[in-house]
């Protein structure tokens, strides 16, 4: 299989990798003041019950160093701190111990993810990191649980980023990626097409001032590889008991698997 083939692709267009990279910082930088508004919007707030579904099956615990990748405004982390906040309630524990980094190549989305964790009362435990993900500023078995969310799609080199998920993680460290998927259900895909290729774009320009940005999305999300071919790459970046799950017919999924 040819590594890493999406690398010189930003959406539809032909690029070289350094450029892909350069455009999807410029996405972001440019959609982060209402990147959670625009989540909302053009996922009629979906995203947030398949990110608490998501958060569910990571089962984070208490004292588990948690590393997300790309992570954003904090989604994800956000959730993982809740949970252990909550367990840590039940036990009665006098502190919850998070340890939880985000990790982002961008930092305007990492500010406006430290801002909402502000907001929520998370002044400890989150550690925000600006660094990419495919040369990760970690050690070795660093972290207990990796996760990344909307992200695998918008790195330059997925086998890279995949090989440094396994290097950071510890032996029996779990590994989560939730990402759109390119193999949608046929009854569905129709209709999905329709709304991702006209009112995304759309909503784009309408809410964010920026359509170009949500042309991206729905191009990225076909360039990307379906279930089978992204099993195919975690299993060679040396994950075992590998799976996945579809969301809605199959228009985003959750892989998994463990470092042994
Ligand atoms: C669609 S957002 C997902 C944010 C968050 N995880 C969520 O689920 O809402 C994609 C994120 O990936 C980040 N990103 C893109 N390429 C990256 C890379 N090579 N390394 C780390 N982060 C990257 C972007 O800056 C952006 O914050």
């Amino acid at each position: 299989m040819k590594k890493n083939p999406e690398s010189g692709w930003f959406g539809y267009t032909r690029t070289s990798p350094e450029e892909k990279t350069a455009r999807v910082a410029s996405v972001f930088s440019s959609v982060a003041e209402n990147y959670d508004l625009m989540n909302d919007f053009m996922s009629g707030g979906l995203h947030r019950p398949w990110k608490d579904h998501f958060v569910a099956k990571m089962r984070p615990r208490a004292g588990e160093a948690i590393l997300d990748v790309a992570g954003g405004t904090g989604d994800i982390a956000l959730r993982c701190a809740k949970k252990l906040r909550e367990q840590s309630l039940m036990r009665e524990a006098q502190s919850s111990r998070e340890n939880i980094t985000i990790c982002d190549i961008n930092p305007d989305m990492i500010k406006v993810g430290q801002a909402k964790a502000i907001d929520q009362g998370y002044l400890t435990g989150l550690n925000w990191v600006v660094g990419n993900a495919e040369k990760l500023p970690f050690a070795d078995n660093s972290f207990d649980l990796l996760s990344i969310s909307f992200g695998l799609r918008n790195v330059t080199h997925i086998d890279e980023a995949l090989a440094e998920f396994a290097r950071v993680l510890k032996t029996g460290g779990r590994f989560y990626c939730m990402e759109f998927s390119s193999g949608v259900i046929s009854p569905l895909k129709k209709i999905y097409d329709l709304y991702s290729f006209s009112v995304l774009p759309w909503l784009g320009e309408k809410v964010a001032n920026d359509r170009e940005a949500y042309q991206y999305l729905a191009e990225s999300i076909r360039q990307f590889p379906d279930q089978t071919a992204l099993t195919k790459r975690i299993k060679n970046a040396s994950f075992d008991n590998v799976r996945h799950e579809n969301l809605m017919g199959g228009i985003a999924a959750i892989h998994s698997g463990w470092i042994l």
